[in-house]
């Protein structure tokens, strides 16, 4: 029987995104859907065309830890993104959201990383940051949490302190409308001062909506150096009250005293599993980005000045030259130069493999798209765990890597037919070469899409091919489905 198909792409090797190995078949698609995988009669018909010898078609990469909120309504291509290979993105991490973030946000750092200007804290709940990428799509698809210290802004006149009975319930009445809307969690970033004085029973009375509809606690939890333990410990408690599913955001172990801890914290979670359901995620660099703190620079063998509001000039230099350009000591070239951004070299790469390799963890980029000299995760962070980390250095198969960018991580967020390569699930499809595939963004040159992507197709729709965007932009907003 002769099938009329929108797109096919013959002859390519599938790795369908649930770690199974490799087969050759073709790939047919109709409209936003895969309908056809396997052979292709050679009588079905398609509209267009792709033949893929030697290329690997796998599902399209979900990246788990965004900060993209406002490149999706900003710079919609996506194209740090896109040319990846990704074509979903989990947004409004470490607890920053711009739906629900109040105006005046621009001054209140982390939020800052979303919009320096202020201009996109516009969007008072989750149903108005949806209508306008209704208004105008992105390339890719995006699911959203919800900030908890963009509910903090929104509702607390100051945030060096825990919020009060009324205080919460204005956070938890704001969650519980997100949600409604769409938004499928909420995050935390107690890490940082806006968050910081927030104590557990906070967390949990703001989070106790999840509960209901199943959303996810998604974490940058209060420590990542010494104190790691109990702050793991505080995910797990809040998660095990509220009965959801937690996930920890880009696990790392902090500073030179902290190496090698990982082998502790992996275990400590693969026990708590047992009770509960647990993710994390992950990027492939021993170097963390966020904005300018200075209790980094006791932590750090480097820092890199990724932007800087009084000094732009000073973007992409090691904060030793910007101090020497200063003409003052590294701690006080931190204080000149904020409100600003830099890259700290603080993890060991043996964590950094032990916790890619680990079997639950997901592929995030936490790329900081806004920043004038970016770290180079925000362009390069799924080649690099494909070319370097799979094929270079062998921590895993192919197969294995692909799964913790695709079905895992739809799994682990709830995204229904995506993350997986079979008939009737969504056509979101990379197709690239796995002996070229690698990451060109480096620290010293970071703006670099990476060799080897052929070519993305989100919901049907090619929207990079040969290196370039094809101004296709057929992203939606997804929902969870627990
Ligand atoms: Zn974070
Ligand atoms: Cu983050």
């Amino acid at each position: 029987m002769t099938n009329r198909l929108d797109l096919a792409i013959r002859d390519v090797n599938i790795v369908d995104g649930t770690g199974a190995a490799r087969f050759a078949g073709d790939i047919g698609i109709r409209g936003d859907r895969i309908v056809r995988l396997g052979r292709l009669a050679s009588d079905d018909e398609a509209v267009r065309q792709i033949d893929a010898c030697g290329l690997v078609a796998t599902p399209g990469f979900i990246d788990a830890h965004t900060h993209d909120d406002r490149m999706l309504l900003s710079d919609p291509t996506m194209a740090p993104k896109v040319s990846q290979g990704v074509t979903t993105v989990i947004a409004g991490n470490c607890g920053i959201s711009l739906a629900c973030s109040p105006a005046h946000s621009a001054s209140i750092p982390p939020l800052d990383l979303l919009d320096s200007d202020g201009q996109w804290f516009r969007f008072p709940d989750f149903r108005s940051y949806c209508a306008a990428f209704a208004d105008a799509p992105a390339a890719a698809n995006a699911a959203c949490l919800i900030g908890h210290t963009t509910l903090r802004a929104a509702t607390m006149d100051r945030l060096d302190r825990a919020a009060t009975t009324a205080e919460i319930d204005a956070m938890r009445a704001l969650a519980e409308r997100s949600l409604e809307q769409g938004a499928i969690g909420i995050s935390t970033g107690t890490a940082y001062a806006p968050a910081a004085r927030a104590p557990t029973e906070e967390l949990i009375a703001v989070c106790r909506p999840l509960s209901a509809v199943g959303g996810l606690y998604v974490t940058h939890m209060r420590n990542e150096d010494d104190a790691i333990v109990p702050a793991m410990d505080e995910t797990f408690r809040i998660g095990d009250e509220l009965g959801i599913a937690v996930v920890i955001s880009h696990h790392k172990c902090v500073g030179k005293a902290n190496h090698g801890r990982s082998s502790e914290t992996l275990a400590l979670i693969e026990s708590r599993r047992a009770r509960q359901p647990i993710g994390l995620d992950c990027y492939p660099y021993i170097a963390s980005s966020t904005v300018m703190q200075r209790h980094r620079a006791g932590q750090s063998t480097r820092i890199i000045v990724t932007w800087s509001k009084p000094h732009p000039e000073l973007s992409g230099m090691d904060l030793v030259e910007a101090a020497r350009a200063l003409g003052v000591s590294e701690v006080e070239a931190i204080d000149r130069l904020q409100p600003a951004g830099a890259i700290y070299f603080m993890m060991d790469e043996a964590d950094v493999q032990r916790i890619l390799a680990y079997p639950h963890t997901m592929i995030g980029s936490d790329g900081l798209p806004h920043d004038a000299r970016p770290h180079p995760r925000l362009w390069g962070t799924f080649p690099r765990v494909l070319g370097h980390y799979a094929r270079e250095l062998g921590l895993f198969s192919l197969e294995t890597a692909v799964h913790k960018m695709t079905g895992l991580t739809a799994a682990r967020f709830g995204l229904e037919a995506r993350g997986v390569l079979r008939e009737g699930a969504f056509a979101d499809i990379t197709l690239f070469d796995p002996e070229v595939v690698i990451d060109a963004a480096s620290f010293e040159d970071p703006v670099r899409p990476a060799p080897g992507i052929h070519t993305v197709i989100v919901n049907g729709e090619p929207v990079w091919r040969a290196g370039a965007a094809t101004g296709a932009r057929p992203g939606r907003v997804l929902k969870r489905q627990p």
